[in-house]
């Protein structure tokens, strides 16, 4: 032993006998409050160190402290399952064998349950198993309200309605982060479509960024308590929302008091001194071969690498800005990466199918059933033909980065074939091309008719059909970067559903897709199915609505226009959709989906809200506690709900207020609070909800409201009025 080792040993054991010993420092003892380890492993770093962590250091993960043993941040796309492993600086696939997860339902699907545990058990499960792939940020939920159907990123977000989408994404975000890893709430915000998003300037009124484009954030940043944000592609007012100072500074950490870390969307920072002065943390995608196509840049030429750590070291930004930079993202690395009580987490197990099944039967919106044709009574049929490309299709892959690589998807063919055997045929009937980049490949028009007539041939024999059609993932469908370019249905299917039901058989559709579609035949087709992209076990829950294995209960959470004029985006031309190419004008204002509809008296193909069941439920009077209401007190309305069919059933109550005295334009109505209730055959439940001032608020300088008197209108959707009842504020 050498002197020094020796010299060593005698002052631990020195220590050891006097009782000091070796600290662990506070950024480590996990307990220690959160706030704590903070401020100590800040006052450890190095400007340097600081820095790094503000930028990306590959495709999908930020840099930690190696030096202190503070780990990076991984990433993951999100927003349906967990994306397959991408090479470390470049979009390419790392080719991992491991890395196939469950595909959960679209958001569109899940919104459409109006059932805020199913949003639960979906966050909970999608978040196992990004904790299993050891993520600590899965990008997503997306939020954008939609607000046109060409929108091509619909299918990754919640709806039309602010209060449904806020209800609904407050779940997914606690059950994601009980698993320690964060959610990050895209694309905020303004992100309304796909054509120009890059630069598109969105000119929106306060009114309108207030009562309908942030409320889904708010709820997620303030009730959900997301640990993180992205920030969205387009400017606002002139700023792109990377860099925009009113609604990251302002809105989103000022005013929202939020604590979580701000992302970019990838290669969406454009400044370094803007983007650090007005609440940007992270900068992803900017070089290396991401969307900017530059290889010759590494990760320190970001804006918030060298060129940020210049300006510090100027003194052109203070400090202090990176400090609470750092902050933010040690606050996120504490609460992921670094949280030693998260779970494990699991991956691709039956638990996930079986949460994957339940959302998709909850989600599915039967949109028309005449007759009863819906559930198939199979004893009727000897024959059943399948029609359509989506009966087959991959709908996990394409549509952008949400794409999935999957263990397992059940398509429904093979759903149908699993219940019905060997009366299942199957045609094509059409025939969409290859996904190519920023195009589409067109199918030949011959091979087209080829698929149309053999299918026409083989309906010729059966006695039932069901059509599985819609839209897919490929670009100008439902795709990112890209939105549709027609409101209709592609590849020649309005003709063969036009031609299959002039056959006047038995027919039942099945309309695949996270938009509405125009629906030119929808007099003659007596049974409609929305069923968005359903993921793993798209084929099974498809299969248990249509045996009426399931009882459909989802509800639109957007409307369906007869034409794309009617829509109100559209409705005021290229300068409200798409815009100019530069700047873009939201000129219907608060009147987006049913709102438009109502106020303007539009009746729509299918209302917000609209889903029916396979029973029938009888709405009784609603009753009210007051007739009046001061800024102090609420009413309740109870209203009971009966169901009067054949067979056990879940109803979703949704209750609407109109403000009908009013010194500025309001919608008709706004949906306010919606129960969804299990009801068995003859029984009545009643369903009560609590209406607060705040109910009744417009945004004008301020939340307001004004005194006079308010509607109440209980529905089964926004349309299907069953009760009405006014009241009084004073
Ligand atoms: C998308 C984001 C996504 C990111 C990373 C962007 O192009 O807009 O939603 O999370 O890429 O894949």
């Amino acid at each position: 032993m050498n002197t020094k080792r020796l010299l060593l040993n005698l002052t631990l054991m020195l220590l050891t006998l006097t009782g000091v010993k070796a600290q662990t420092p506070i950024y480590l003892d996990d307990t220690k409050p959160i706030e704590e380890r903070v401020k100590d492993a800040l006052s450890r770093m190095t400007t340097e160190e600081k820095v790094a962590m503000c930028h990306a250091q590959s495709k999908f993960s930020s840099a930690g402290v190696p030096r202190l043993g503070i780990p990076e941040i991984k990433m993951s796309d999100g927003p349906h399952g967990v994306r397959a492993e991408v090479n470390w600086n470049d979009w390419g696939y790392a080719g991992w064998t491991n890395d196939s997860c469950t595909a959960f339902p679209a958001l569109t699907c899940l919104a459409a349950t109006w059932n805020p545990e199913m949003s639960m058990l979906y966050g909970k499960a999608i978040g196992e198993e990004a904790r299993y792939r050891e993520k600590n940020i899965l990008l997503g939920p997306g939020l954008n309200i939609y607000r046109t159907p060409l929108n091509g990123r619909n299918f990754e977000y919640m709806g039309e309605d602010p209060y449904l989408a806020s209800v609904m994404v407050v779940p997914y975000v606690k059950g994601l982060q009980s698993n320690g890893v964060a959610a990050c709430v895209k694309h905020y915000a303004l992100n309304n479509q796909e054509v120009c998003r890059g630069w598109i300037d969105v000119n929106v009124s306060d009114r309108a960024l207030r009562e309908i484009y942030l409320p889904a954030f708010k709820a997620a940043a303030v009730e959900g308590g997301a640990w993180s944000f992205m920030g969205s592609y387009n400017k606002f007012r002139g700023e792109h929302a990377c860099n925009n100072k009113i609604l990251l500074r302002d809105i989103l950490k000022d005013e929202w008091q939020w604590d979580g870390v701000v992302v970019t969307d990838w290669g969406g920072c454009h400044d370094t001194y803007k983007s650090a002065m007005n609440g940007l943390d992270i900068e992803m995608g900017t070089y290396t071969n991401g969307l900017t196509s530059e290889t010759k840049f590494t990760y320190d030429d970001y804006y918030l690498g060298n060129m940020y750590l210049q300006q510090l070291k100027e003194g052109k930004i203070p400090m202090s800005v990176l400090d609470e930079q750092a902050s933010r993202i040690l606050r996120l690395i504490f609460r992921t990466a670094m949280n030693r009580q998260k779970p494990f987490g699991r991956f691709t197990c039956q638990e996930h199918y079986d949460v994957c099944r339940q959302i998709a039967g909850e989600g599915i919106v039967l949109l028309k059933n005449d007759n009863n044709t819906l559930p198939i009574d199979a004893s009727k049929y000897n024959k059943i033909l399948v029609v359509g490309e989506n009966g087959i299709k991959n709908l996990t892959a394409g549509g952008g980065s949400s794409e999935l690589k999957v263990k397992r998807e059940v398509s429904p063919l093979q759903g149908l074939k699993a219940l019905y055997g060997s009366k299942i045929d199957y045609a094509q009937g059409y025939k969409s091309g290859r996904f190519i980049y920023g195009r589409e490949d067109v199918v030949p028009q011959d091979v087209q008719e080829r698929l149309h007539d053999e299918a026409m041939q083989k309906a010729k024999d059966a006695d039932l059909i069901i059509f599985v059609g819609g839209l897919n993932k490929n670009f100008h469908q439902d795709c990112e970067d890209s939105d549709r370019t027609t409101y209709g249905l592609p590849f020649g299917q309005d003709k063969l559903i036009s031609d299959i039901v002039a056959m006047k058989k038995q027919v039942v559709l099945v309309l695949i897709s996270g938009n509405a579609v125009e629906m030119p035949w929808v007099k003659q087709v007596p049974a409609i199915l929305q069923a968005w992209y359903l993921g793993s076990e798209s084929g099974n829950a498809i299969a248990d609505v249509l045996s009426g294995k399931v009882n459909p209960s989802g509800k639109l959470p957007f409307t369906f226009p007869v034409k794309l004029e009617d829509n109100a985006a559209h409705h005021f031309g290229k300068i409200s959709y798409p815009g100019d190419s530069i700047r873009q004008e939201y000129l219907e204002d608060i009147l987006v989906g049913y709102r438009w509809h109502d106020t303007k008296k539009i009746v729509p193909q299918f209302a917000f809200g609209h889903g029916l069941s396979y029973t029938t439920f009888k709405y009784g009077k609603p009753t009210l506690s007051a007739k009046t209401m001061t800024a102090n007190s609420f009413i309740t309305v109870c209203i009971p709900v009966t169901n009067t069919g054949n067979c056990d059933g879940k109803e979703v109550v949704q209750l609407y207020i109109g403000d009908d005295q009013c010194s500025v334009v309001r919608p008709q109505k706004e949906l306010k609070h919606f129960e969804k209730v299990a009801l068995k055959q003859g029984e009545t439940k009643t369903v009560t909800f609590t209406i607060t001032p705040e109910d009744l608020q417009f945004y004008d300088n301020g939340w307001k409201t004004e005194q006079g008197r308010f509607t109440i209108y209980v529905g089964s959707s926004s349309r299907d009025i069953r009760g009405k009842e006014t009241f009084v504020l004073n």
